[in-house]
């Protein structure tokens, strides 16, 4: 089930808030039966009762995403993350101007920032960290795979040269979202970043050769099949010296070897969440036929995730 944030605590009426509470706990037990239509159709009236209820607009996108309507669930978040917007304008009017680890977690209510809020700063500017050590320069070109809500985006822009930041996400809402509350227009403005929507791990689509690449919580998602056009498109499109830093869940007691051909998790087609692991022998497999080598960094190992060095041999 989606898993909604949606708060139904919207009314003063506590009669009217006990209705709209039964009313969301309908969309969700729909969306377990696998009524999606059933699903759609209360959402679809608790947005026309309530149009400004941001909840209630993060709740129909999810459900629009789960029935494969992605652009009509990206009109739906994007709707609702400007309600929040105008919420916090209001609110810095009055004197209240908050950091961006405290706007995130406004917006967390209405919309997955590719991780949890507390930690969206500190796990922003650890994927800075790491891309430094590991020999980033401002003048390289780097590309973000799956840069979602620019998380890290933000702080590689703000390090690199003009033109130098390249990012790839499918999901538009989580975008556009990153663009304009995260990088912000002045930062946009000044760094000139470029973005692609591609879901095939296309890196062509910029006609760049790439110093850095970076995935952070991709490969966790991802298929072997997905690893491994990412690995050719690596190969392909990067500049001599290049390194890719990707993220991965080593195989354990409770995570085993993922098989399947389909991203897990959440995506431009998906609300529900989800993690996968691979077998390190399997990737070191991958990267030696493709003329790559691969090593574990032993630093920031966040959340069980371990970064992986990847370049040419
Ligand atoms: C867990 S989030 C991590 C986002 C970002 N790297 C960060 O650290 O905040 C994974 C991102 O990958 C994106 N994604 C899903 N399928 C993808 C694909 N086929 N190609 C590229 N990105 C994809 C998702 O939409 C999501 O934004």
């Amino acid at each position: 089930m989606p898993e909604t944030q949606a708060s139904t605590n919207v009314s003063p009426n506590p009669e009217r808030s006990a209705i709209l509470r039964e009313a969301v706990e309908g969309v969700r037990s729909a969306f377990a039966r696998g009524d999606l239509d059933g699903a759609a159709e209360i959402c679809g009236m608790l947005v026309h009762v309530n149009p400004d209820e941001a909840a209630f607009r993060a709740l129909q996108g999810q459900v629009l995403r789960a029935q494969g309507k992605s652009s009509d669930a990206d009109a739906a978040e994007t709707r609702a993350v400007a309600i929040v917007a105008k919420r916090l304008e209001k609110q810095a009017k009055r004197g209240r101007v908050l950091s961006l680890g405290e706007r995130m977690l406004a917006f967390s209510d209405v919309l997955f920032l590719g991780g949890p809020p507390a930690t969206f700063v500190a796990l922003g500017q650890m994927q800075l960290l790491v891309m430094l050590e590991q020999g980033m320069e401002s003048h390289h070109r780097v590309l973000d795979v799956g840069c979602g809500t620019l998380r890290a985006g933000i702080w590689l822009m703000k390090v690199l040269e003009k033109g130098n930041y390249f990012g790839i996400e499918p999901h538009q809402a989580r975008l556009e979202f990153g663009k304009e509350h995260v990088a912000g227009p002045a930062l946009m403005d000044r760094k000139q970043p470029r973005f692609d929507g591609n879901a095939a791990f296309d890196f062509s689509v910029f006609g760049e050769r790439f110093d850095f690449v970076v995935a952070r919580s991709v490969w966790t998602h991802t298929s072997k099949l997905q690893i491994s056009a990412m690995l050719d498109a690596f190969a392909a499109h990067s500049a001599p010296g290049a390194v890719l830093l990707t993220s991965y869940l080593p195989v354990s007691a409770g995570r085993p070897d993922y098989l399947g051909e389909q991203w897990v998790g959440r995506s431009a087609d998906s609300p529900v969440g989800g993690l996968v692991a691979h077998k390190t022998e399997w990737v070191q497999a991958a990267c030696k036929q493709r003329g790559l080598r691969v090593r574990a960094l032993e630093d920031h190992v966040v959340n069980g995730q371990i970064w992986l060095r990847i370049e040419q041999i």
